[in-house]
């Protein structure tokens, strides 16, 4: 089988994968991701709470991917600098009584100072939309709370300041889907990223997750277009940061389900790769013997290009047509 990195270098694109330390043991999965992938992320080890679960920084799950990195030439996807799930307790208080940009500023110069040299594209903020919570879109998150809406801006600037030449991305989900909440969620993106624009802010890059889930059908292309139009339109770069499908229905043969999650794979890439100012992929996992659908649901998902015996399956190569 062809790897999908140099499938994806042929068309200019990368091809990456997040990554589990733990998983770093497994030398069939070290092989893999050393064959097929440019560019990894860390599915954990870079989160606030991952890196810091008390005041002390702890780098020590980190430092080992990174290494991993490094030996096998490797870039790594910066995830990511703020998300409201990864806050650690002490940090959150901490925002909470003193609203204290200074706390933000030394965790992105912790973090970007030991690690920036490898990453070209910061998850800034992560998910930060949320078109249930108020009229702006945005996720009345704990920064929300703290600083209001120019916290993305602060954020964007912040990271920008000390990571000069590495991409700043707004990295969102919930993007794919024809339903009005979807919809929704689509032209709250759009709408901020209008905002940060009119504003001058150092974005230039958003991260579409694609957490694809046939339980919600199959991908609207409509929607998806339009969207892809509009941020191509505002001179923006995307990147598929964390490509995986959830399935409807795991009682079917597994011939079936393969066939179906590589239909809704190839669905969605042949809108999205149509556009020049794509980036790359990246899948959230690589083989389904590591995949986070798996603690998402009871039942192990085939979400993912390998399965748990690193066979190839008819995912791997609806990703390899589509580049
Ligand atoms: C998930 C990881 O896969 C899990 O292992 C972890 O426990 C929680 O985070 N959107 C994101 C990712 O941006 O960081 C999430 O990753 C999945 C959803």
């Amino acid at each position: 089988v062809r790897a999908l990195r140099s499938a994806a270098s042929s068309r200019g694109l990368y091809f990456g994968a997040a990554i589990q330390t733990a998983t770093l043991g497994d030398s069939r999965f070290r092989a893999s991701v050393a064959r097929d992938c440019s560019v990894i992320t860390p599915e954990w080890a870079m989160k606030w709470d991952s890196i810091a679960p008390s005041r002390n920084y702890s780098y020590g799950e980190m430092d080992q991917l990174a290494s991993f990195a490094a030996r096998n030439g490797l870039t790594m996807r910066g995830h990511t600098l703020l998300w409201h799930k990864s806050l650690p307790r002490w940090a959150a208080s901490a925002l909470a009584s003193n609203r204290d940009w200074a706390l933000i500023d030394d965790h992105f110069s912790k973090v970007i100072g030991r690690y920036g040299s490898q990453v070209r594209e910061w998850d800034v903020v992560n998910e930060p939309i949320e078109p249930n919570h108020g009229g702006n879109g945005l996720r009345r998150n704990q920064f929300y709370q703290a600083f209001g809406e120019a916290y993305i801006e602060r954020a964007l600037e912040s990271a920008k300041a000390r990571a000069p030449r590495a991409r700043m991305v707004i990295n969102e989900y919930g993007l794919e889907y024809n339903s009005s909440y979807e919809g929704q969620r689509r032209l709250s993106l759009l709408r901020l990223l209008e905002r940060l624009r009119s504003r001058g802010a150092p974005v230039d890059t958003v991260g579409l997750q694609a957490h694809l889930d046939l339980r919600k059908g199959n991908v609207y292309a409509d929607g998806i277009y339009g969207m892809m139009r509009d941020i191509r339109g505002m001179g923006l770069k995307v990147a598929i940061t964390e490509l995986d499908v959830a399935e409807a229905n795991t009682g079917l043969s597994i011939e079936r389900r393969d066939a179906l999650v590589a239909d809704e794979t190839r669905r969605y890439l042949d809108i999205v790769l149509q556009f020049n100012n794509v980036l790359g992929v990246s899948t959230w996992g690589l083989s389904d013997s590591h995949s986070w659908l798996r603690t998402q649901r009871s039942v192990a998902n085939r979400g993912l290009p390998y399965d748990r015996e690193w066979q190839a399956k008819p995912m791997h190569s609806a990703i390899l047509t589509a580049f």
